[in-house]
């Protein structure tokens, strides 16, 4: 790995922990205005100061992020395809050219092992590595599973383990049960999705579960921008990823949090 892509990637994964709390707020490539996400620039902006990195779409990054944010980005590249078409169908949706023109840490795209369209994006997958390698920037694959796909272990393993053979110099996946033998197979290092909105308290329980059997952090969406109170999510979190909180701590550090927002709001509307 070169001295560039090295540089990079620790700008994702921060050196100091070994670990990492990405915001994923790339969902609008495929979903359009997803819930909790309708204005980006509103959501994004006081989450910042809590993510280590930043996983917007190229649309989203331009107009609803400053370029000042000091905030290292790993750009979704992949897509072509809504929740209307076939989700597998994807491409490639930004040249490495623009994705070094915006000064991103990483590119991500998603791959589905499975799938009538497996072939595609798996070597849809090699060509972006060959890119990244060529210009020092990392690649994030994400094993997206369709309608019919389980995510179990054995599933969730196996797509892993081919993103890392083909290349990508980490992986996003799901959690599942015997997580640890997807972290074994998989010599790239894991951060998970959050996926559905769950209960703040369930979420965190996840990411605790996720780091505790080898994850190195989590690529977390809607169980943060869809909670009552994102700004005291991200905290609780980051609590779990870079300090190993246990979930109950964490929760309460959630419920704390969101409190002290509330009576923040409540007094800003009286003054
Ligand atoms: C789909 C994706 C998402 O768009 C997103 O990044 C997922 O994040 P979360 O599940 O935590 O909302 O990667 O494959």
């Amino acid at each position: 790995m070169d001295w560039g892509l090295k540089n990079r990637l620790s700008r994702i994964i921060k050196p100091e922990t070994g670990r990492t709390v990405m915001l994923a707020v790339d969902h609008g490539y495929f979903l359009g205005p997803t819930t909790g996400l309708e204005e980006p620039r509103k959501v994004i902006e006081p989450l910042l100061p809590y993510a280590d990195t930043l996983m917007p779409t190229r649309g989203v990054l331009r107009t609803c992020v400053d370029p000042t944010a000091d905030i290292p980005v790993v750009l979704r590249v992949s897509g072509g395809t809504s929740i209307l078409g076939n989700l597998a169908d994807e491409g490639t949706t930004v040249s490495m050219k623009d994705a070094v023109r915006l000064n991103v840490a990483g590119v991500a795209l998603s791959i589905f092992v499975g799938s009538e369209l497996e072939k595609q994006t798996l070597l849809g997958l090699a060509r972006l590595v060959d890119e990244g390698e060529e210009h020092g920037i990392p690649v994030l694959a994400v094993t997206a599973v369709g309608k019919d796909m389980a995510r179990d272990a054995r599933y969730l393993g196996l797509a892993s383990r081919i993103a890392a053979e083909l290349g990508a110099h980490f992986v996003k996946t799901y959690y599942c049960e015997d997580f640890e033998r997807v972290v074994r197979n998989c010599p790239v290092p894991i951060v998970i999705a959050g996926g559905k909105k769950i209960p703040e308290k369930d979420a965190l329980e996840l990411a605790y579960n996720a780091i505790t059997r080898g994850a190195v952090g989590v690529d977390m969406g809607r169980n943060i921008f869809q909670s009552e109170c994102p700004v005291a999510m991200i905290q609780a979190v980051r609590a779990v990823v870079h300090n190993n909180e246990a979930p109950d701590k964490a929760y309460e550090l959630y419920r704390t949090l969101a409190e002290e927002s509330k009576k923040e709001t409540v007094g800003a509307v009286a003054t």
